[in-house]
């Protein structure tokens, strides 16, 4: 099915025959202070790695270089705030002077290279510079989503061991403002590791409370910095030295460390920003994500930056910001060239705006394409989307392990037609196989564990923080000479990839990624529950929602639903509000095999009135018609959290 005019199928197939000469060409998009030996070494590292010999520095890349390049006039970032009520452009060379300010001030805190930099921010420019800063001298950021809870920062900072953690007095969400001071006290609190120094920036609607000795004024040691001219200058790191940690579900409570390395990332975006996204240096580039996220990281800042584009940092959400045209009028405002989004977004809008009426209302002309991630995208809102906008709708598919999709529709290369329902083709160097349980890749159109060959290409993970034997346990050991993505899926005849879903515990909750099982660890630690069971139930809006079931422990003489209430309140207390865990369910037991293993996925069927076999190791058949009663009852065998 490939499009005549795209150069994809030449381009795809010389990064897999010459894996050397492809990436070593896409690295002449980057700045090195000294070439890479090779473009890659199989003997490195636990499958090999990118670039050995390569020095370079991200910030470098992402700045200095479009500085010194002429585009120090150019807007590097539109900071968009319908919750602040705050606009701000801020162009290459303040860019440029925020950071290397910054990073000077982290010096003078001690932080040098390899030391690691908790950041725990709201999406406004001093994240960016935050994260910036830490590329600049070699320090390892390792940024924590806004809407996790205090425990969850907890363990965070506890694993990445970070010598200052970087932070804001608040966040705005629509319905509220999120102090991140108390949770950040009350992480440290939880916490054995202690950072040497708290930097917390100021913002006007909360002025949080600053511990003498450990906390620090963001503005005061900026002003100090400046006064100083302590400004730090852009250090050489190694292509294999850690950019970042980024935290990401297991399948247990303990999340895992995603290392993301400097030399092989930068190439890969750089690469991606022209060949899948089509979008070129000038361009405006519109993530709307979260910074928290792998998306946030690579497409608001590394990539777009990398390429000399603007970012549009946006704090806001899809609708009630204050309508659902507030993704058109960002588009019109700034002129941008492509948005990539969660299609929990466009759901949410299409909700309240079915018709696009307030589409009509702005200037879309700007916007070429709109790519979306995250979740599996429903056809039903892809083709709201692309009829609505007119232009095309490109699902791609990728990881917070990958960095970067690891299959799309390559827009710059030439656009292959878009079959609906599809996350497109692989990307250079990805090399996908769809596998039985026996490891062997199947045929066209038969569903499998979706696998790719290694070596993973440049820019996935080289192996999680300080855990290399979880990295080989967790992805290389059910499928050797493979990585197991844990996604379900098949291919069609033509090499186009559907992904239908998760093989582990893992569930997409608004474009979320979530543990039930790390869910189920919250609800096993209230006193009154005996055993528990979460599952991802289909939900309009969020695709999914957790659902827990419990049974208490005999002898528990409380109301059911003061302990349900108490248990939401509970993982909302230890995982965060983003775990939109709303529905708790007592039950008398739970449904099992003979062996005792809990039949979550029938649940699941049951829950979404999706067709089902009796398993035939079940234990007690009438046992499921208990869950169906119970979810009856509640009046949800096909729930809306909203
Ligand atoms: N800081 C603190 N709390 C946050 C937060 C943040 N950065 N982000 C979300 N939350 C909170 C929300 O306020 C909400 O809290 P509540 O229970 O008190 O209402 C809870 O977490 C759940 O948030 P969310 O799942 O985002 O639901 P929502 O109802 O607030 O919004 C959508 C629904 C669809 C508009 C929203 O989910 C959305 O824009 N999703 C896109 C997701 C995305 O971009 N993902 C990145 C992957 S590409
Ligand atoms: P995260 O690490 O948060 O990016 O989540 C990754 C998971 O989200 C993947 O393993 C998939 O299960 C899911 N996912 C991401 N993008 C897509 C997509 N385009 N279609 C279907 N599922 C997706």
């Amino acid at each position: 099915m490939t499009g005549s005019a795209s150069r994809y199928p030449d381009v795809y197939a010389q990064s897999i025959r010459d894996p050397e000469g492809f990436w070593r060409e896409a690295a002449r998009g980057i700045d090195w202070f000294e070439e890479p030996r090779r473009a890659f070494d199989p003997a490195l590292g636990i499958y090999g790695r990118w670039f050995p010999g390569g020095v370079t520095n991200v910030c470098h890349n992402a700045v200095d270089r479009h500085v010194a390049n002429g585009r120090a006039a150019q807007p590097a970032i539109f900071y968009d705030s319908p919750v602040a009520g705050a606009k701000r452009t801020v162009t290459y060379g303040e860019l440029q002077t925020e950071v290397s300010v910054l990073a000077g001030v982290l010096r003078e805190l001690g932080v040098g290279k390899g030391d690691r930099v908790v950041i725990y921010m709201p999406m406004i420019p001093e994240a960016v510079f935050a994260m910036l800063a830490c590329a600049r001298i070699g320090a390892i950021h390792s940024v924590v989503f806004g809407g996790f809870a205090a425990a969850e920062l907890a363990s965070r900072i506890e694993d990445a061991q970070p010598k200052v953690v970087l932070s804001a007095s608040c966040g705005i969400e629509p319905s509220r403002i999120v102090t991140y001071k108390p949770l950040l006290d009350l992480a440290l609190t939880m916490a054995k590791h202690q950072p040497e120094a708290c930097v917390v920036f100021q913002r006007p609607q909360v002025e949080a409370k600053l511990q003498p000795g450990r906390d620090h004024d963001w503005a005061a040691l900026r002003e100090k910095a400046i006064a100083g001219g302590m400004a730090a200058e852009c250090v050489p790191v190694e292509a294999t030295d850690p950019l970042y940690i980024l935290y990401t579900s297991g399948t247990t409570g303990k999340p895992k460390g995603v290392v993301r390395d400097s030399g092989g990332y930068i190439v890969a975006l750089r690469w991606s920003m022209e060949g899948l996204y089509g979008v070129e240096p000038g361009e405006v580039f519109w993530s709307a994500s979260d910074i928290g996220w792998v998306v946030g990281h690579s497409y608001i800042i590394y990539a777009p930056l990398l390429t000399g584009c603007t970012t549009v940092l946006y704090e806001g959400k899809p609708v009630g910001t204050p309508d659902a045209g507030a993704f058109w009028r960002v588009i019109e405002e700034y002129k941008v060239a492509a948005l990539f989004t969660a299609p929990t977004a466009l759901r949410a809008i299409k909700k309240e705006d079915p018709d696009g009426v307030l589409m009509r209302d702005y200037d879309r002309s700007s916007l070429r394409t709109l790519f979306l991630a995250g979740e599996r995208a429903d056809p039903d809102t892809v083709e709201w989307a692309q009829n609505k906008l007119d232009v095309p709708v490109v699902d791609h598919w990728w990881q917070t392990e990958t960095g970067w999709a690891i299959a799309g529709n390559p827009v710059g290369l030439g656009a292959l037609p878009i079959r609906v329902g599809s996350t497109g083709v692989p990307m250079p160097g990805y090399q996908v196989d769809i596998l039985d349980e026996g490891g062997h890749p199947v045929g066209a159109d038969r569903m499998g564990s979706i696998a790719i060959k290694l070596p993973l290409p440049p820019g996935c993970l080289p192996t999680l923080w300080r855990q290399d034997e979880r990295f080989r346990e967790s992805y290389l050991e059910e499928f050797p000479g493979y990585y197991k993505t844990a996604d379900a899926g098949f291919k069609d005849g033509n090499g186009q990839l559907f992904i239908m879903g998760r093989t582990d515990d893992i569930i997409n909750v608004a474009g979320h990624r979530l543990s039930t099982g790390g869910m189920e660890e919250v609800l096993a630690a209230h006193a009154d529950v005996a055993e528990c069971a979460v599952i991802g139930i289909h939900d309009e809006l969020k695709g999914e929602v957790p659902c827990g079931f419990v049974v208490l422990k005999a002898g528990v003489v409380r109301s059911p639903a003061d302990i349900e209430t108490e248990i939401i309140a509970l993982v909302r207390e230890r995982i965060g509000p983003v775990a939109a865990f709303r529905l708790a369910i007592t039950v008398n037991r739970l449904p099992k095999t003979r062996s005792g293993k809990i039949l979550r996925g029938t649940m699941k069927k049951i829950a979404d009135a999706e067709p089902w076999n009796m398993p035939a190791t079940i234990d007690d058949p009438s046992s499921l018609d208990e869950i169906a009663a119970a979810l009856n009852a509640r009046g949800l065998a096909k729930v809306s959290a909203a």
